[in-house]
């Protein structure tokens, strides 16, 4: 498979020009077929031998594809439906005491909020937020600040969904465990947009979707832990498939790999479609999705740049960014932007909880040039009609 493929392997609702990856991304046909493939197959009698056994295999090959993705150990990878199952595993994996801190971003999704705020009411730990700035020096210089405090666990995204800014987080980990604090990052939006390699960053925990830049089945994700890590976590929610052994009077042992945080009857069907999806982009070679990326944005930022008034809040390299591109035009709410793209351009971008006035376009290899021209026309087209009536 090539990448121009691509484009063809999808079809968009009425046309619109899409740039939602960031939030669900379109699936291909492959991805599509895999998932009924599996799904016919499994409904021939799911507990019989000749259908549990090939199925439970195609688990196993699905999170070899996914270990090979992130340059991770089979071990290390649990499979499981979206980043937050991850960052919950993280959040009820450790003894909290009162007082304990916790550094988040003031960039994060709720879903990297909500799971350390349900800690601040249940065990009183507290919370500090990593001011998220384009400027590294000035981000490290705060961190360190914050280090000094000697929190227990850094929780941060890869790229933060609200600006696009690629986090330096090899920095950050190395500083973070100069102080011996945990580092869990959030890949949600790394995943599939930029390199992601467990080697190279060397964090404790890493957390992503395949909904989104793998474009895998909606409600598929997965969970890296780090070999040495395993037995710092305790699993709160096990259950039938997590353990190595066990007997009828109590006796326990999980699995000695991220194996011990899946449980119960699960939706294999998808995570078929999530191996479909990496063995898509493996085809491709990653090389060619990220420069693909890379020349996509380049010039979408450089257009959007021409627009009067706009400011563009992601870096400007894709080495310090992704695929996601935000910007504000001053005085104009972002809903009143997004609906008039939605309504009369068809095309679609994302506003932003709790920020009234920015716009996040999610570029993918499926989107095309017309897709930049409709978006760039409509864009202006809405600036010119805002400049009228002032
Ligand atoms: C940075 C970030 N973290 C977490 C999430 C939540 O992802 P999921 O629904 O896969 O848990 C998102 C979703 O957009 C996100 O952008």
């Amino acid at each position: 498979m090539e990448l121009a493929d691509i484009r063809n392997l999808i079809s968009i609702s009425d046309g619109y020009a899409y740039f939602q990856t960031g939030g669900f991304s379109p699936k291909p046909q492959p991805v599509i077929d895999e998932v009924v493939r599996w799904l016919r197959f499994q409904a021939q009698g799911p507990a019989l031998q000749q259908i549990f056994n090939p199925t439970a295999e195609m688990l196993e090959t699905v999170r070899a594809q996914v270990a090979a993705a992130v340059h991770a150990s089979p071990d290390e990878i649990m499979l499981n439906e979206n980043t937050t199952v991850g960052i919950n595993i993280v959040a009820s994996g450790i003894t909290w005491q009162p007082g304990d801190i916790v550094i988040l971003s003031d960039h994060e999704h709720p879903g990297n909020r909500i799971p350390w705020y349900n800690l601040v009411q249940r065990f009183g730990i507290q919370l500090r937020f990593l001011s998220m700035t384009n400027d590294e020096e000035m981000l490290l210089v705060e961190l360190d600040t914050l280090l000094a405090e000697k929190p227990r666990l850094i929780a941060v995204s890869h790229v933060s969904r609200r600006s696009g800014l690629r986090l330096p987080v090899q920095a950050i980990v190395e500083r973070a465990h100069t102080h011996s604090v945990l580092v869990l990052l959030d890949g949600a939006q790394s995943f599939g947009a930029i390199p992601v390699n467990m080697q190279e960053i060397g964090c404790d925990f890493y957390t992503f979707s395949g909904h989104k830049y793998i474009m895998g089945p909606q409600a598929t994700g997965g969970f890296f832990i780090r070999k040495d890590r395993l037995n710092d976590l305790a699993a709160s929610w096990v259950g039938s498939h997590s353990q190595k052994e066990m007997d009828m009077h109590g006796k326990l042992v999980l699995h000695e790999s991220a194996r011990r945080f899946e449980f119960g009857t699960r939706n294999l069907a998808d995570q078929a479609g999530f191996g479909r999806a990496l063995q898509m982009w493996e085809e491709i070679g990653w090389s060619n999705v990220f420069a693909w990326i890379k020349t996509y944005t380049d010039q979408l930022k450089q257009a959007l740049l021409t627009i009067p008034g706009l400011v563009l809040e992601t870096p400007l390299p894709y080495s310090k960014s992704s695929g996601t591109v935000v910007f504000h035009i001053p005085d104009l709410p972002a809903e009143h932007i997004a609906h008039q793209l939605y309504e009369e351009d068809r095309v679609l971008v994302s506003t932003l909880e709790f920020n009234p006035r920015s716009i996040r376009i999610s570029a993918h290899v499926f989107n095309t040039s017309e897709d930049a021209e409709r978006l760039l026309t409509g864009i202006q087209r809405i600036v010119q009609q805002q400049g009228a009536k002032l």
